[in-house]
């Protein structure tokens, strides 16, 4: 059935307003299901009306195609763990940076055949193919970084940021002498370039800033759709690009604020990466040692407490310890203690990871704080009990200048009158760091899996504590 273009830019605009319902619904976790569902219904009719467009006159390639990427689509989301969800998502974002770059390319070899290439289409392409190409091979470094394929260390060198920024240049260069001359090896080279420039952009980026690349790599991938858009002449494309773009360059301002970085820095690449020389301080407190403390300890504090706040992070994530957590909550409510949840805008691996798990787990929102504010409260808590959570947690990011987390704001656990830490060994969190908070006289380490360390804590307090 084919539809007339009236009746597609309908659809489109039915689609257009599902798509920002659906970013709105997203904007809170009660509302983010239904969210979801008008994103997909907005996707169905985009595609629905796509296909049946005048534009699409075979529908061989485009069965077949979503026949394989459906199948590939289906296990991989069948199979991901929640924990290795910022990896798919890179790996998504790279798909559509190289989409962007073929379709650009596609469209200029077909024109040059076929006439048409105006100096707007040309501007068009070349935004398509330097964005798409920056997507894609920044994603692919990202995806690398977070799968533990590549290291997570920053790799610097001298002359990094003027390598990026004659980089930049010459791109753009060529992009004009491209659009001005139409000269196939400007389009080569400009493309080449553009994936190098994504390559070098990404590699300086150390371990703890990768939530600020992610969401970066996310607007990217919105603007290189965007500009894909204005190539093939589809509104909805370029409508969803800027949503994608805009979205996603909201959220890297959200996060730059959280880890207390500045967006240029990030825009031109290369930031938080100095690695400087462990501080006295730090071997000092190496040297005292950590307390390693039982299940039975904690729950001697917690049940005659008035407030314990709880500080989930991303090895609650990997243990999938939520559900045992609100046992937890619930059984000391019964005791009449008051029980919060502190949740750092970066703890786990993607933005709002910790509050999908508690939602999850159906722990009520009202339990559930941001940092901001909860942190004036730690002093007046019996017990903080961290959950698989580190760098958030890291008091070095404070006091120690040469930290490469340092000036990123932490969720202040230090201050409560006992700390537990729940993790199963002595290693670091993501960004290699090692925590301070460890050190201090109030801490106590349980070693062991969150999930079974706080299922022992439901047991024990079932069972009566002391
Ligand atoms: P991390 O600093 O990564 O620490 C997680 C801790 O969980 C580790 O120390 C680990 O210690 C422990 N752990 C792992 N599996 C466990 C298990 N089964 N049971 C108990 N403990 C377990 O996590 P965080 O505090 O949530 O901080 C997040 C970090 O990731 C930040 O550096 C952030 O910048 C970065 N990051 C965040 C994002 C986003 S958007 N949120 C994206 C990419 C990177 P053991 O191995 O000793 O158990």
């Amino acid at each position: 059935m084919e539809i007339t273009a009236n009746t597609q830019a309908l659809a489109y605009l039915l689609a257009a307003v599902l798509f920002i319902l659906g970013l709105k619904g997203l904007t809170h976790p009660a509302s983010a299901r239904r969210g979801n569902l008008f994103g997909m219904l907005g996707m169905l009719i985009a595609i629905g009306a796509t296909l049946a467009g005048k534009e699409v006159d075979s529908y061989g390639f485009i069965v077949a195609g979503v026949a394989i990427g459906g199948v590939i689509g289906a296990v991989l989301a069948a199979r991901v763990q929640m924990t290795a969800m910022p990896q798919l998502v890179a790996a998504l974002h790279s798909f559509v940076g190289l989409a962007a770059v073929l379709v650009a390319l596609g469209t200029y070899l077909n024109r040059v055949e076929s006439g048409g290439l105006t100096p707007v289409l040309m501007g068009e392409l070349s935004a398509g193919i330097v964005i798409g190409a920056i997507t894609f091979s920044g994603s692919v470094i990202a995806f690398g970084k977070l799968q533990g394929i590549l290291s997570g260390a920053p790799v610097v060198f001298s002359g990094q940021h003027l390598l990026n920024a004659l980089l930049g240049l010459v791109t753009v260069g060529l992009a004009v002498w491209f659009g001005v001359n139409q000269s196939l090896w400007a389009l080569v080279v400009m493309t080449a370039l553009a994936f190098v420039l994504g390559f070098t952009l990404i590699i300086p980026i150390g371990g703890a800033d990768m939530p600020v690349i992610i969401s970066m790599l996310n607007s990217y991938s919105g603007w290189a759709a965007a500009a894909t858009g204005f190539t093939l002449g589809n509104n909805l494309l370029i409508i969803v690009g800027a949503l994608v773009g805009f979205s996603g360059a909201i959220l890297s301002y959200i996060m730059c604020r959280a880890m207390n970085r500045s967006i240029l820095h990030v825009v031109f690449g290369g930031f938080g990466g100095e690695e400087g020389e462990a501080p006295s301080a730090m071997a000092a407190a190496a040297q005292k040692g950590v307390k390693a403390a039982s299940v039975e300890d904690a729950i001697y504090w917690m049940e005659d407490a008035d407030k314990v706040i709880i500080v989930p992070g991303y090895g609650m994530a990997v243990a999938q310890a939520q559900h045992a957590l609100k046992e937890l909550m619930e059984l000391l409510e019964e005791k009449g203690v008051e029980v919060k949840f502190a949740i750092h805008p970066v703890a786990g691996r993607m933005p709002g990871h910790m509050n999908v798990l508690l939602a999850e787990a159906d722990i009520p929102y009202d339990h559930v704080f941001e940092m901001d504010e909860i942190n004036p409260e730690f002093a007046t808590a019996d017990v903080a009990l961290v959950v698989g959570a580190n760098d958030v947690t890291n008091p070095a990011a404070k006091s120690d200048p040469s930290s490469p987390i340092y000036g990123m704001p932490i969720l202040e656990v230090g201050k409560a009158r006992h700390v537990y830490v729940i993790k199963r060994s002595m290693r670091p969190g993501y960004s290699g760091v090692e925590n301070l908070l460890y050190y201090q006289d109030n801490c106590s380490l349980i070693f062991g899996d969150a999930k079974e360390v706080c299922e022992g804590l439901v047991t024990a307090l079932k069972g009566g504590g002391h």
